[in-house]
């Protein structure tokens, strides 16, 4: 009876130990901006693009005098993508204007 106790305890310790392996694995696949890779837009941006153009991705997440992102909730765009670097020139760079190239409809 002891004996059976023992090896069910290891067992479950095994099956735990694979199943931190394979959530570990799974994460490290779903951040893909960890790895440079630029996010797909979210189901709910469907059409934005064409519709309101980088201006309108501005509008929700780029800076102004008050806020950065302007709509809480919105992620922060890199300061990369912005002129000269700098958050503080409130403009995008013109080779990151395109959005939907590097951030296709996900
Ligand atoms: C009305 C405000 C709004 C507009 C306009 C908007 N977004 Fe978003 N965006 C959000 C919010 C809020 C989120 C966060 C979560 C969500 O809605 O899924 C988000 C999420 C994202 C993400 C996912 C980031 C991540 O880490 O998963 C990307 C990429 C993105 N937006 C790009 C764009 C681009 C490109 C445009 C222009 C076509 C745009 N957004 C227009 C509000 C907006
Ligand atoms: C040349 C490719 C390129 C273009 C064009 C581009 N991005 Fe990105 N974007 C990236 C990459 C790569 C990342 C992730 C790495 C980084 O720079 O931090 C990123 C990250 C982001 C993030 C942060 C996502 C997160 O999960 O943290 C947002 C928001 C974003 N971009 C919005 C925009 C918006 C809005 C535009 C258009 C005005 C745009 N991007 C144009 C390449 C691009």
């Amino acid at each position: 009876m002891k004996k059976k106790t023992i090896i069910a305890a290891l067992l479950a310790a095994v099956m735990s130990v694979s199943v931190v392996a394979g959530c570990s694995s799974g994460t490290q696949s779903a951040a893909s901006v960890l790895d440079g890779q630029p996010a797909p837009m979210p189901a709910n941006h469907n059409g934005r693009y064409t519709d309101l153009g980088p201006d309108g991705c501005y509008g929700c997440h780029g800076a102004n005098e008050k806020a950065n992102p302007q709509l809480v909730g919105a992620v922060i765009v890199p300061e990369d993508h912005y002129s000269r670097g700098m958050y503080a020139t409130m403009k995008i760079d013109a080779g990151y204007n395109q959005c939907i190239t590097c951030h296709p409809q996900g």
